[in-house]
């Protein structure tokens, strides 16, 4: 990981000093980079503006972290959010994040979410992605009785088959995502779905952790062409997100390069809608792990060693409740010391919850560690605390952050008994 650098021997995090935290704080806990998050915020706006897209509306996902003050920073970017709930939404709220650039998708929106969402601004919020018709027939009555009119988006399932873990994989026949096309088609023309509901654009999400972008283009086509057959003077064409990061020295070669992906989303767009209509929709995108992944990591402390014979186990203080990826995906994250030290002893890095899939790493060259060692899981800023739980009981981690002015400051404390019992 680039933003993990070893100089005089010490883990450094962005240029930031490592040693001193890990002493502070009480592990495990997770630091976070303004400057990383910033950056990866700018460079992913920028390279969508500059390919020339048209005002592109960036809606960050907050599934993948929904912490207030990164999403404040996010927001006074300009970041809009795409949410899936209404915790997610009053959380990007109060984070400042206005109603005209939150997208709501998710297949299974309550009627008191829906109301929640009509309700905060006069026609609600930017768009309702849609996933069945079902769901359109509720937000259109939620709609009625509000006397509000609905903005509804369509997110088409393309029927693509991503390369990416199957868990993850959302855009084909057999995942509960999206609406087939013969399905948008005939929702069209039913007045009940319409009486107080509008149009306004039409989605995409095939999948996350994307490094290999043909089904993504493949998607992008599909998108159009439905897009064109509605008829609909459409305000917006939103490409999901699911732009994959390098977890693995491997994927390096294999992640593609930001410009890539925003001309091959150009160029598509291009060759199949634009050319073809004097329509102008802009661009939305919901990126989560490609802006924040890299812009977090998760320090914990050795307890001690366990030889079991020939399997040689470190035991730390974070477990798979704190960062669940692994135990989840079987995902590879770099485990690294914070005093530098020659990898000479292969070990399991294991936490302390009672389920052998607690592992966040297999055979790893490690240096000899003892009791009071920090190690940091890298790019963990992505689907980490999101998506921890209290399981075993344990009280959820505390969150740093690292600013600008290289101070740092506590961003989400950590729960300790009286909050979680
Ligand atoms: N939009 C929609 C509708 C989504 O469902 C997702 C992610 C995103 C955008 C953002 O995708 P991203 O750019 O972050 O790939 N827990 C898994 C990832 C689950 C992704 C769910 N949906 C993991 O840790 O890999």
């Amino acid at each position: 990981m680039k933003e993990l650098t070893y100089k005089n021997k010490k883990l450094h995090f962005n240029e930031f000093d490592l040693t001193e935290i890990a002493k502070k704080f009480k592990t495990p806990f997770f630091v976070y980079s303004e400057n990383i998050l910033t950056q990866n915020y700018l460079h992913f706006f920028n390279s969508a503006a500059q390919t020339g897209l048209i005002n592109p509306l960036v809606c960050f996902a907050l599934k993948s972290n929904s912490n207030k003050e990164l999403l404040k920073i996010l927001a006074s970017l300009g970041s809009g959010a795409d949410i899936v709930s209404g915790g997610e939404l009053k959380r990007a709220l109060e984070a400042g994040i206005p109603p005209e650039k939150i997208v709501f998708s998710g297949v299974g929106k309550t009627e008191e979410e829906i109301i929640f969402a009509l309700k905060v601004k006069r026609n609600g919020i930017y768009s309702f992605n849609v996933e069945s018709l079902e769901e359109l027939e509720l937000i259109n009555s939620c709609a009625v009785k509000l006397k509000k009119t609905a903005r509804i988006c369509f997110r088409l399932n393309p029927v693509v088959q991503p390369k990416t873990h199957k868990y993850i994989s959302t855009g084909n026949k057999t995942h509960k995502f999206g609406l087939l096309e013969a399905d948008i088609m005939s929702a069209l023309h039913h007045r009940k779905y319409w009486t107080n509901s509008k149009l306004v654009g039409i989605s995409i999400h095939i999948g996350s952790q994307l490094l290999d972008l043909k089904a993504t283009k493949s998607a992008i086509i599909k998108l159009c062409d439905v897009a064109l057959k509605t008829k609909e003077p459409l305000e917006f064409l939103d490409v999901g997100g699911g732009l994959g990061v390098d977890y693995h020295p491997d994927e390096t070669k294999k992640l593609p390069h930001l410009s890539d992906y925003m001309n091959l989303v150009s160029t598509t767009l291009n060759q199949h809608f634009y050319s073809k209509t004097e329509l102008r929709p802009r661009v939305v995108f919901e990126p989560g792990r490609r802006i924040v992944a890299k812009a977090g990591i998760f320090v914990m402390k050795v307890l001690r060693n366990k030889i079991s014979e020939n399997n040689h186990f470190v035991i730390v203080d974070g477990g798979m409740n704190d960062f669940m990826r692994p135990s989840l995906y079987g995902a590879y994250h770099e485990l690294l010391t914070i005093k530098e030290g020659k990898g000479i002893n292969p070990c399991h890095i294991v936490g302390p919850i009672c389920e052998s899939s607690d592992c966040f790493g297999s055979h790893r060259l490690m240096p000899q560690l003892k009791s009071g060692d920090f190690i940091v899981l890298c790019d963990a800023g992505a689907y980490g605390y999101s998506m921890g739980s209290n399981y075993n009981l344990r009280g959820r981690p505390l969150e740093t952050l690292i600013k600008k002015n290289k101070r740092v400051v506590v961003i989400n404390k950590a729960q300790d008994y009286s909050k979680l019992l």
